[in-house]
């Protein structure tokens, strides 16, 4: 272990839509070694610090940050490749090493479980809502289905006062969505044409900022669905990359349609405050034992979750 670094006794990890594209060599940042450790989700408890380490202490509870040469300001070329689990080794394994700039503080409130899923899709919700999207109360929000990016930003809406609307293919899920403190829930399945109800919803004002997580396959819908003068966070890819999209909506409407990756460190702890002040607490629909890794991978690939699916050392 070199100076300034910071070995983690990892708790517990969680998998993203991410973490099953990257082996298959489809992620942004193109193929990877056989031998990376997968994974940019994870938790655990600091067992030993290097020479120069001031930030933490053995016992502190942490997650690693996905970027990890992200710290703060806006998003530039340094962060490529600095990212857990892609090109650079991740936090699949019992113990990892890190530098002390690339970890934040797990909020008191949270468990090692609770923590383990916020890197990725926590903090991307994060940043497209309040970094991106600027959402204050009383606004409205689109999240698109029930995956784990789509869950902190209902959360994220809600404790911030916004009305949110969410889609689902499933109407169970519709209905777990209401409880969670959706206004308003559509069925993408039953109705294609999901961007006009939106508008139905809304008076014919639309959603003030929108969490896109579709990709190709529901941009012309989110294009439909946002208000005049608000904001699609462009993050996702679930339906696919290939389409062909009409763009004028954008310019009819002076949307602002901006990609979102990730975030920062410094956004990671601004969200983590939050999450503490207002208690929130992850959506974890599944737990694996470490030797059942495989098995998360399958379930976050089946798309049956909703939330997040964890894999957790004390299993
Ligand atoms: N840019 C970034 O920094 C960033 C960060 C995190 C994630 N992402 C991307 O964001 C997307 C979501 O990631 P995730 O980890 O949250 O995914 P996830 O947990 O695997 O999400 C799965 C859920 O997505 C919903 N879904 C699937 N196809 C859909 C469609 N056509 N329209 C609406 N919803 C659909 C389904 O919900 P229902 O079952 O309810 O229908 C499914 O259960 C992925 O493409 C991922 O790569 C990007």
């Amino acid at each position: 272990m070199g100076p300034g670094q910071v070995r983690v006794k990892m708790k517990a990890w969680s998998t993203n839509y991410r973490d099953i594209v990257v082996p298959m060599g489809l992620y942004f940042s193109g193929p990877v070694s056989k031998d990376t450790v997968p994974l940019s989700d994870g938790a655990g408890e600091v067992i030993e610090v290097g020479e120069g380490v001031d930030q933490w202490r053995i016992g502190d509870r942490v997650a690693g940050t996905f970027f990890q040469s992200w710290r703060d300001g806006p998003f530039n070329a340094g962060v490529f490749g600095s990212d857990l689990g892609g090109p650079t080794d991740g936090v699949l394994a019992e113990e990892v090493v890190l530098d002390q700039q690339g970890l934040v503080r797990l909020p008191d409130s949270l468990s090692f479980e609770e923590g383990a899923t916020l890197p990725c899709a926590a903090v991307t919700a994060w940043n497209s809502l309040f970094e991106i999207g600027n959402v204050r109360a009383g606004q409205t929000v689109l999240v698109l289905g029930t995956g784990g990016v789509s869950l902190f930003a209902l959360q994220f809406a809600k404790a911030a006062g916004a009305k949110v609307i969410a889609t689902s293919s499933s109407d169970d899920k519709l209905r777990r969505l209401e409880a969670m403190g959706a206004d308003q829930t559509i069925n993408y399945r039953d109705n294609p044409q999901w961007g006009q109800a939106v508008l139905e919803l809304t008076n014919q004002q639309g959603a003030d900022h929108v969490v896109e997580v579709g990709g190709a396959g529901t941009l012309e819908n989110s294009m439909i669905a946002v208000a005049p003068g608000g904001s699609i966070g462009l993050i996702g890819v679930l339906s696919g990359v290939d389409g062909q999209v009409n763009p004028l909506p954008l310019v009819a409407k002076a949307v602002r349609l901006q990609g979102v990756y990730v975030g920062s460190r410094s956004m990671f702890e601004a969200m983590n405050q939050f999450i503490a002040q207002h208690d929130l607490k992850p959506v974890i629909d599944t737990r694996f034992g470490f030797e059942q890794a495989p098995d998360a991978y399958a379930h976050q690939a089946s798309g049956g979750h909703m939330g997040k699916v964890v894999i957790s050392a004390e299993l």
